[in-house]
């Protein structure tokens, strides 16, 4: 794909944004994300499937790094970490369950570490996925899921220009319970606002 040619076939896409960088996620990025997932531990666990026991253990990284390589050569999902103008980590966005053939359509899912919340990271960083998702990947349709007690994402969703398109009853299990959710989407040629 055209996009892959323009970066090393190690490093995966890279997207620049508006004040944010986003990679794929490397081994070297193992110190930078423990820590910011553990400093945010109570920030995020209501708003995620449980994490397992070893979540933050370097060997449990290694393993995630391994499947992430391997997904984003299959086209199946790309991960992204999003980082700053002076390369502090952020936090994480993902691109999931990419399917094909007569879909076209991706999940989206995100987090930001609590020390860098609310100052506009994830919208910049999100602003700027939604072209790689419709002119580099060339999706039909990004969907994305959220409590509907989650405000921030809510709120994040709306702002960069997803609509919500239905309620799923018990949709997924997030902090150890199935959980209600309001399902968003974004369409190719849905219009997209200029500066979220
Ligand atoms: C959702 C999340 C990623 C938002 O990231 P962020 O970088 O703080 O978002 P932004 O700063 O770009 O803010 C987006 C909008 O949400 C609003 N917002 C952010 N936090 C909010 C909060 N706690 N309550 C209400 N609104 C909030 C912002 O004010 C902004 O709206 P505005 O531009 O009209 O002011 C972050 O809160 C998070 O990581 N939460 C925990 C994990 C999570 O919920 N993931 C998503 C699961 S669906």
């Amino acid at each position: 794909m055209a996009f892959l040619r323009s970066v090393s076939a190690d490093t995966g896409p890279a997207i620049h944004g508006n004040g944010v960088f986003l990679r794929i996620p490397q081994m070297g990025d193992f110190p930078a994300w423990a820590a910011l997932r553990e400093d945010s531990r109570a920030f995020l666990t209501r708003w995620e499937p449980t994490w397992p026991a070893d979540d933050l253990t370097r060997s449990a990284f290694r393993r995630r790094i391994r499947r992430y390589v391997q997904d984003v050569r299959d086209d199946v999902a790309y991960p992204f970490f999003v980082f700053d103008a002076d390369d502090t980590l952020l936090g994480g966005a993902t691109l999931s369950n990419i399917r094909r053939g007569v879909t076209q359509s991706a999940s989206l899912g995100y987090w930001v570490g609590a020390a860098h919340a609310r100052q506009g990271h994830m919208s910049a960083a999100v602003a700027a996925i939604i072209p790689f998702v419709f002119e580099q990947l060339r999706l039909h349709r990004l969907e994305a899921a959220c409590l509907p007690s989650n405000a921030a994402s809510i709120r994040l969703l709306e702002k960069v220009g997803f609509s919500r398109e239905g309620y799923a009853r018990r949709y997924l299990r997030i902090n150890g319970v199935w959980q209600d959710h309001f399902l968003y989407a974004m369409l190719s040629d849905d219009p997209r606002p200029e500066r979220p």
